[in-house]
C-alpha cells in the first residue's frame, strides 16, 4: 500500500512537480523528496552496488544514506532531508556503480 499525505489540518506549501526518472510526481513545497516519492510509490530509491539489493527510507532523518538519490545530477543527496522545490531533477539510483 502506497503511503499517504497527512489530510486533517494540514497547511501545505503550493503544489509543484518534480520529475523522477522522467515521470512527473506530484510534490508539495515545505515536504521532503523522500515524502513526494514514497506517496508516489516509490520504495526503492537506490541499490546496492555489489548484490543490487533494494534501499528505499529507513532512518528518516539523515543518518543511514539508504535513500541516496542524485538531484540535478550530483549523487548521494539523502531524499529525507532535502526539501522539494520544483524545477527538480531527481533520479533514483537502479544499476550505477559510479556513486
Ligand atoms: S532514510 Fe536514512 S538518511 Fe535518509
Amino acid at each position: 500500500m502506497p503511503a499517504r499525505r497527512i489530510e486533517h489540518d494540514m497547511v501545505r506549501g503550493a503544489p509543484v512537480q518534480i520529475q523522477v526518472d522522467g515521470e512527473r510526481v506530484d510534490a508539495f513545497l515545505g515536504e521532503t523528496v523522500a515524502a513526494a516519492l514514497l506517496v508516489a510509490g516509490r520504495l526503492t530509491l537506490r541499490r546496492t552496488v555489489r548484490r543490487q539489493r533494494p534501499r528505499g527510507v529507513f532512518c528518516g532523518m539523515g543518518l543511514c544514506f539508504d535513500c541516496a538519490i542524485v538531484v540535478d545530477g550530483q549523487p548521494n543527496i539523502r531524499a529525507c532531508v532535502t526539501p522539494v522545490r520544483g524545477d527538480m531533477r531527481v533520479e533514483t539510483i537502479q544499476d550505477r556503480d559510479d556513486v
